[in-house]
């Protein structure tokens, strides 16, 4: 399969990142992060989750970062919602779009949503259907598609199977994601083949943690297979709050500097990005995660 012309990211480091961080984030630092990731034009920036606080406090305070926040034109600001609760304060504080999240392990599942997979499948249907009647549409992850922190190997059936269920409950793109990072491009590849043949290459995304360095040969192995929407976090902020030991996502900055390399258009600023990452870098005292940024920081400084 030839690369695409085109690829879009899904900017997930204000939640994804931010929910993991041990370092408090105010809703003040939450929301210039947003504000500096629209500046340097990410399409698609996934603001916060609307979870239990007593599950996740990094998230407490989401309504109050999406009535902050400026709203760039060509950006889409969207939720993490796990249940109808979450929906509604999602819509109340004007989420463009959400995401319910389901696993392919039961033992994650149970620990990170604290019910079974088939549980939480019929806990999105009420979601679906409210967001369906609100206009908003749904995206569904799928955690640990390469490999669980508490069950271990995961098989690829097992993923292509949730990923078939959540397509088939109307969520429109099913975001693949290795939660530990313990994928290869081997398997990732193998991953993306089986599960393509229950939901097109168009409705995929993938979601790479870089724990074992191996994030962007993943995301190059997903293009060879066909997929064009990648999940990443400035500065590679982050982790998983229920799985232990894994890092932040890939950096965006890293990923946007692969995606230029290959002439592959994302319609982001990099050196706006950088700046991004730099500046939430300082404020959570935390050295910045991307190769790139700290790259182009020793040639400025
Ligand atoms: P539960 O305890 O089973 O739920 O948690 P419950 O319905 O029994 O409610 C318990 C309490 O939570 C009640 O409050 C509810 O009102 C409250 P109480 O009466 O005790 O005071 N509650 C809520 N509060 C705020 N917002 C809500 C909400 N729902 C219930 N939406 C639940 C079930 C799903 C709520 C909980 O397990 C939870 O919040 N889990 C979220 C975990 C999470 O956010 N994990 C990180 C995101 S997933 C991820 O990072 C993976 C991803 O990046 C992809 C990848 O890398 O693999 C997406
Ligand atoms: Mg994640």
């Amino acid at each position: 399969m030839s690369l695409p012309a085109k690829v879009k990211l899904v900017e997930v480091g204000p939640r994804d990142g931010l929910q993991n961080e041990s370092h408090p984030v105010s809703s003040a630092d939450r929301i210039r992060l947003i504000n500096d990731l629209g500046a340097a034009g990410l399409p698609v920036i996934e603001v916060g989750s609307f979870v239990s606080p007593k599950w996740v406090p990094q998230m407490a305070g989401s309504e109050q970062v999406f009535a902050g926040i400026n709203r760039y034109a060509g950006s889409t600001y969207t939720a993490l919602t796990p249940n109808m609760k979450g929906f509604e304060q999602a819509l109340t504080a004007g989420a463009q779009e959400v995401a319910v999240f389901a696993a392919a392990s039961e033992g994650f599942s149970q620990k990170n949503i604290n019910c079974s997979i088939s549980e939480s499948l019929q806990r999105f249907e009420p979601v679906l259907a409210a967001a369906a009647q609100a206009g908003i549409r749904v995206r569904g992850y799928v955690s640990c598609v390469l490999g669980c922190p508490y069950d271990g190997d995961v098989p690829a059936s097992q993923v292509a199977a949730v990923a078939r269920e959540l397509y088939a409950m109307g969520c429109y793109e099913i975001s693949l994601g290795d939660t530990i990072g313990t994928g290869t491009p081997g398997a990732t590849r193998q991953l993306i083949a089986r599960v393509s043949d229950v939901v097109p290459h168009a409705a995929l995304a993938g979601h790479f943690h870089d724990t074992y360095g191996q994030a962007l040969a993943n995301i190059y192995a997903s293009l060879l297979e066909g997929v064009q929407v990648f999940d990443s976090s400035v500065a590679g902020l982050g982790g998983c709050p229920y799985a232990k030991g894994a890092t932040g996502n890939v950096a965006s900055e890293d990923v946007v500097y692969l995606l230029n390399g290959l002439g592959i258009d994302t319609g982001i600023d990099l050196g706006s990005l950088i700046e991004a990452g730099n500046r939430i870098s300082e404020t959570l005292e935390r050295p910045n995660g991307s190769r790139v940024a700290r790259a182009k920081n020793k040639q400025h400084a």
